[in-house]
């Protein structure tokens, strides 16, 4: 990355460990320049002498720069691409007693996971099937798991979340709507760093499956680095379906 932003890029890696060089660059240098107008600052290295002194500063850019953005079954066509065609895929001559292993990585703060989850409850209704389900779904950033694992939305998810849905899984709570035990039951959030470096997205943690049914991460550019995008058919040596997302 040129234009002055190679150092602040530097002084992220080291404080966080993560490396924003791997990630699309128009995002990454439009996010850093936001953060200077907010405090009206007029060059990078200006910037980059607040953020050398300024640890707050230091994690508000690192959370910017993870983007958080997600909702309820985002991009319906997806979801639709999975009942038809992925979880009949799942089911076909599997034994009765063979658990189904789904990790979502870059999971922020969940939605994506409970949309796979009631997906999934759904289809079995539908189908009669019965397996036992783990969904792992994992994100870098600990705040957002946090907010995954707590299971809890705002009034705003019904734009996304049917009626029947909202009535089926989850309660009305106070500012918001409690995802319903049985909807959360199979799902287990960690926090995990997909290492951008790794083509099948290794993250080393050996709580996540060795091997997964299904390995969903939404490759939107934006949001990716670099190296995953590059290298999406290895996605599918994760496990029996990988499936890419756009
Ligand atoms: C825009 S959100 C997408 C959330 C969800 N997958 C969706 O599409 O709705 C991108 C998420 O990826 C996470 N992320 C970015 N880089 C990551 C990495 N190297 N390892 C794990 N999570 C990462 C961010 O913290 C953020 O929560």
């Amino acid at each position: 990355m040129k234009g002055g932003f190679d150092p602040i890029l530097s002084l992220l890696r080291d404080a966080t460990g993560v490396d924003f060089a791997l990630y699309r660059e128009n995002t990454v240098q439009r996010r850093i320049l936001r953060r200077l107008a907010l405090h009206d600052i007029g060059s990078l290295e200006e910037y980059r002498m607040k953020l050398e002194t300024d640890p707050c500063e230091l994690s508000a850019l690192h959370r910017d720069l993870l983007i958080n953005v997600t909702c309820f079954f985002r991009d319906l066509e997806s979801f639709e691409h999975l009942n038809k065609l992925v979880f009949p895929r799942l089911a076909q001559d599997r034994p009765a007693d063979a658990a189904i292993r789904i990790w979502v990585a870059g999971c922020a703060t969940g939605e994506e996971a409970y949309s796979i989850a009631i997906s999934l409850q759904e289809y079995f209704a539908e189908t009669g099937h019965t397996y036992q389900v783990t969904i792992f779904a994992s994100d870098i950033s600990a705040t957002a798991v946090e907010r995954a694992r707590s299971g809890k939305f705002s009034e705003t998810i019904a734009g996304n979340v049917s009626p029947q849905r909202l009535n089926r899984y989850f309660s009305k709570v106070e500012g918001g709507y409690q995802i319903d035990q049985g909807a959360a039951r199979d799902v287990c959030i960690q926090p995990a760093r997909s290492d951008p470096r790794s083509p099948v997205l290794e993250v080393g943690l050996n709580q996540l499956p060795k091997r997964s049914d299904i390995l969903w991460k939404r490759s939107e550019e934006r949001y990716c680095p670099v190296t995953l995008r590059a290298q999406p058919r290895r996605l599918s040596c994760v496990g029996s379906v990988g499936i890419r997302v756009r």
